[in-house]
């Protein structure tokens, strides 16, 4: 067996999911609170979008040109990210472009600085594309970018600077300062900045995400990461793009030929009605987890115990919970046993997750708040 994967971790946040489904295949009521199908669902009917008799062949390795053309429309229009339909390839997810974009950049023993904490994936992908993932811990209070800290962690080794905003799991979304303090180092040291954007349309409150695209001084150094998975409640369809400077592009597109072929066509026509629909769907998805954020934290805070300030973006709370006396992974442990309600440890974000759980608002709101009241009545006394 090799090393490589022999040593690749399972996902931290998904083997919450394996939990739940053998609990419930036990036959016991569980509360998800750490993932599942999205509420309100996708902006589109599914039906309509199948493939025909004609269209069963592989595809373009880059994408299809119309999801390329509407999705580069898309970005100059709500983010000001102006990219060409060859500066863009359609990728497996953006877990796909995670890994791809390590394998593009990344030669054996080269070094990416992630966000401590961080989405699960990172580090995994970094590793098995034969980098090796430099964790840097956001700055205290608030969850800022530490440009400092993350300049002091630059070796020579160091490639890339990987950074997701809005921020799961903290629900940061980073400011103009902090993106282009980090924009000029990256600059400066000849780096990548490679951003994931997955959660670009969860920013709570009137504010606004901002794209690390928009900065021209880093343009040719700049990757950029987008899903279908939340902004479009598409999960299953597995749809995202990654953008980035042609020649990068190229590169991936010729590994996705070798590798994957081409991105399923169905998910392609699927993501690209979604993107027709964005207008309406943006303000009416921002007001339902604004409305789900509130509601799940009103009844957390009826526990003082805990730190749970409002997410500014994302759908995800992050409480502290160093006030009950015990590490994130007691915690998960205790409410999965005692309640049946799943959560997710703080620690499988990295080393700055410890001392919270984090709490996930994909579902039904009735639901989310049925979790958040047993939760509340299993917290130990
Ligand atoms: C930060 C972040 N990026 C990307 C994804 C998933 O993207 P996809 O489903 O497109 O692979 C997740 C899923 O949790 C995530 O948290």
């Amino acid at each position: 067996m090799a090393v490589r994967l022999a040593t690749l971790p399972p996902s931290g946040t998904l083997a919450v999911g394996d939990k739940v489904r053998a609990l419930r295949a036990e036959g016991r009521s569980v509360f998800n609170l750490s993932g599942g199908a999205p509420d309100p669902g996708p902006p589109v009917g599914l039906a309509g979008t199948a493939i025909t008799a004609n269209e069963n062949s592989l595809g373009d390795p880059w994408g299809e040109l119309f999801l390329r053309k509407a999705f580069s429309a898309r970005l100059a229009r709500c983010h000001g990210v102006v990219r060409s339909e060859r500066e863009m390839v359609a990728t497996i997810g953006a877990k796909q472009g995670v890994y791809f974009a390590a394998m593009a950049l990344l030669e054996p023993g080269d070094e990416v600085i992630v966000i401590d904490p961080c989405w699960v994936t990172y580090a995994p992908s970094i590793e098995l594309a034969g980098g090796r993932a430099v964790p840097v811990a956001l700055a205290q209070p608030g969850n800022r970018l530490d440009t400092a800290a993350i300049a002091a962690a630059i070796t020579p080794r160091t490639r890339a600077v990987l950074i997701n905003t809005p921020h799961n799991p903290t629900g940061r979304v980073f400011t103009e300062g902090e993106l282009a303090a980090l924009a000029d180092l990256v600059k400066q040291r000849g780096l990548w900045l490679i951003c994931d954007e997955s959660f670009d349309l969860f920013v709570f409150d009137g504010g606004r995400h901002l794209s690390p695209g928009t900065f021209d001084v880093i343009r040719d150094r700049t990757i950029l990461l987008y899903s279908f998975s939340k902004a479009f409640a598409l999960p299953s369809y597995r749809i995202g793009m990654l953008v980035a400077p042609e020649e990068i592009c190229r590169l991936i597109a010729n590994c996705t030929q070798q590798l994957i072929s081409s991105v399923s066509l169905a998910s392609q026509k699927v993501a690209c009605a979604a993107l027709d629909k964005e207008a309406e769907w943006a303000p009416m998805l921002r007001r339902a987890y604004q409305e789900k954020r509130d509601a799940c934290l009103a009844i957390l805070r009826q526990d003082a115990r805990f730190e749970a300030p409002a997410p500014q973006g994302t759908f995800y709370l992050f409480p502290g919970i160093t006030r009950f006396g015990m590490s994130s992974d007691a915690m998960t442990a205790h409410l999965l046993d005692k309640a049946g309600v799943a959560v997710t440890s703080g620690a499988v974000f990295g080393r700055s997750g410890e001392g919270h759980i984090r709490v996930n608002l994909v579902g039904p709101l009735p639901a989310i708040l049925d979790g958040a009241r047993a939760l509340l009545r299993a917290l130990p006394k």
